[in-house]
């Protein structure tokens, strides 16, 4: 990853390459819409959805942002039809099988996050192919997140830091806001500066909720299949209008 400005390929004129963000956190929605609009079935919406988010980490790749965090599949997402629940799997199996040439030549580093005991072993064996065999790679911190709920995440947390209480290996007055970062599935990127919300929904829907604490959030009536790069742009750009104060005056 890199945010030299001789290595940024195309970032547009009137983007100051020393504010961009660093992290950048995804809640891809607006899929079904986008296929309903058309007549298509909800599942033609994902498939278009899976290209628009090929071409984000493309982007983030050219404009030098090191690190994107997607939304694919929440601890509620369950809830749907079988049948768009499978396709959603093997959609994910797909892309990790066809993109990991790809992603290995563009050393993205990928990072599946959440709770992947029930998702199927397929599935899991093809995140683990892809986790290994992008690992060492130094180009953008890919992370998406897979049957991933953040309270979820917290709570699992809270247990791990218990459990060391309990075995004597920290005290518990020594935790801290740290303490919980570190026991996160993100512990080891920076929180994300920036939240793109795509359909207009202004939620966090259970999404990273620690790490999003100071993230400026950007929502926009786009459905995602249709966030390109020039709805990228207009987002980069609102982020670079915004003073960001962390709290204070
Ligand atoms: C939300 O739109 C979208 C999802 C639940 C799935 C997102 C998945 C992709 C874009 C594919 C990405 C692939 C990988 C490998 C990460 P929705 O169905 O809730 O849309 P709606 O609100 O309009 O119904």
């Amino acid at each position: 990853m890199t945010s030299n400005a001789t290595s940024l390929i195309e970032l547009p004129t009137d983007l100051d390459c020393t504010h961009l963000p660093k992290h950048i956190a995804a809640i891809m929605d607006g899929n079904g819409r986008w296929a309903k609009r058309r007549g298509f079935p909800r599942m033609m919406g994902h498939k278009h959805g899976a290209n628009a988010l090929r071409e984000l980490l493309r982007c983030c790749k050219d404009w030098g942002i090191g690190a994107l965090t997607v939304y694919a599949f929440s601890t509620e997402n369950w809830g749907r039809s079988i049948e768009e629940v499978d396709f959603l799997m093997t959609l994910f199996e797909n892309l990790f099988q066809i993109e990991l040439a790809e992603m290995v030549a563009e050393q993205v580093k990928l990072d599946v996050v959440g709770n992947l005991d029930n998702v199927p072993p397929s599935l899991r064996s093809a995140i683990d192919r892809a986790v290994t065999a992008t690992q060492d790679n130094q180009g953008v911190r890919f992370t998406v997140a897979i049957n991933y709920g953040g309270r979820q995440e917290i709570v699992r947390a809270c247990q791990t830091i218990a459990t060391q209480v309990q075995q004597g290996l920290i005290k518990s007055t020594d935790i801290d806001e740290n303490t919980i970062s570190k026991h996160l599935h993100t512990a080891d990127l920076p929180d994300p500066d920036l939240l793109i919300r795509t359909s207009g929904e202004m939620r966090i829907s259970n999404f990273l909720l620690w790490q999003l604490a100071y993230a400026e959030i950007y929502v926009t009536d786009t459905l995602w299949p249709d966030f390109d790069r020039r709805a990228f742009h207009l987002a980069l750009l609102d982020y670079q209008q915004r003073h960001r104060r962390f709290g204070k005056a």
